[in-house]
């Protein structure tokens, strides 16, 4: 009845997790969710009234396919001096994050294509891969490395059909930060076997240690790099639907005609909040950061007091991605913790079959709820 590609993807272990947790509380369940993908804080205020203001304008039409001018210089300011990659705006699509993933990943990979991944990884991009109909080709990143995904295991997973990689760092969902030699390692592959890479770097921002290195900085290599960011996890800005691509004037071609062909162009006035978040003052994120790491804190050293439950500190992102000891599939273990807990975490196998054996929890959540949900837990695996 359906298209033949749909057959080639699944629905969102993630989401689903979320609307089941909307449910639940819909009928009077107290859950404590672990299973967020997103920032609890407020956007920043300055960025709010820059929307308004905008709306209160009537900046309420179509902008330029890749985005309004002034985001677009912000941008490439910012990627620049942040990130040290030579770019300018004709370099940028502003599109949200997601999407733009979407784009990045149908413009550069197809049938007969394979295309390198972490796995565990972000669910989405085994999907759009299969959707794209290519082959994704999971890399098997481990606990004992900081779920860091090293060069020698890409350079086994290359062979003549390799198209791209891709790159998540600091990663969803197990909190990793490649180092620089990590970058360079890949890089260096990338160059020598013709690759294209994606590199997601959406929680750039949210690090706790090691530093964030951009690839597309390195040496030769803007040329085969497309750069994903966004604001919805920097400024606590995810239903905005806001974010940015930054590749060369030939890749942002491409990725720019599938942008024409769908959304025409990101929401007008969004785009102008962005400007605010860019060009505003910063200090929103260094709050968020500093109350992260500290609930990450609270959170690791509470999973590790859970006995058959243990997990190392992640260096970036806002996730624990914890081991359970107890034999059954991580998706049995979720329903377990939601029915007897009346605790919500994401089951590792729904990050490819590298995160079976694994559960991922948010810690973007607050203090309280994070020492109810294990308190929960730990009562309800004594009776197991
Ligand atoms: C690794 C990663 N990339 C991209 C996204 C999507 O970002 P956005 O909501 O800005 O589209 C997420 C959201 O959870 C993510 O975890």
């Amino acid at each position: 009845m359906f298209a033949d590609r749909m057959s080639r993807i699944a629905p969102s272990g993630t989401m689903a997790t979320a609307d089941l947790v909307e449910k639940l509380k819909k009928e009077g369940i107290d859950i404590v969710s672990f299973a967020l993908g997103e920032p609890d804080f407020d956007t920043p205020e300055h960025i709010v009234k820059a929307a308004i203001s905008a709306l209160n304008q009537g900046f309420t039409h179509y902008t330029p396919t890749q985005g309004i001018p002034e985001l677009r210089e912000a941008i490439a300011k910012k990627s620049k001096e942040e990130n040290d990659i030579s770019c300018d705006a004709s370099n940028v699509i502003v599109t949200p994050t997601k999407l733009g993933i979407f784009a990045s990943v149908l413009a550069l990979s197809g049938k007969g294509d394979e295309v390198i991944l972490p796995d565990p990884g972000f669910v989405s991009y085994f999907q759009m891969i299969n959707f794209a109909g290519a082959k994704a080709v999971g890399v098997r990143t481990l606990k004992d490395n900081g779920f860091r995904m090293l060069p020698d295991d890409v350079a086994e997973a290359i062979n003549p059909k390799t198209k791209v990689i891709i790159l998540n760092s600091p990663g969803n969902p197990t909190g990793c930060v490649a180092t620089k030699d990590d970058m360079k390692g890949i890089a260096d592959l990338a160059q020598d076997h013709g690759l294209f890479v994606i590199t997601d770097e959406i929680y750039e921002k949210i690090i706790y240690k090691g530093e964030h290195h951009s690839i597309a900085a390195l040496d030769n290599m803007f040329e085969r790099t497309v750069t994903l960011n966004g604001f919805s996890k920097s400024y606590a800005m995810t239903g905005w639907r806001l974010g940015w691509v930054l590749a060369s004037k030939e890749i942002v071609k491409e990725i720019q005609k599938i942008q024409q062909h769908s959304i025409s162009c990101a929401v007008s006035f969004a785009q102008k909040a962005g400007v605010a978040a860019l060009k505003g003052p910063q200090e929103s994120v260094k709050k968020m950061v500093s109350e992260l790491r500290e609930r990450r804190d609270i959170m690791v050293k509470g999973i590790n007091s859970i006995s058959k439950l243990e997990c190392n500190a992640p260096q970036g992102a806002f996730y624990v991605f914890a081991e359970f000891n107890y034999d059954k599939p991580s998706v049995e273990f979720a329903k377990f913790l939601i029915e007897n807990a009346h605790v919500a975490i994401t089951p590792g196998s729904s990050f490819g079959s590298g995160g079976e054996g694994f559960i991922r929890f948010s810690f973007a959540t607050s203090q309280e709820s994070i020492d109810e949900g294990l308190k929960r837990i730990e009562n309800a695996l004594a009776k197991l």
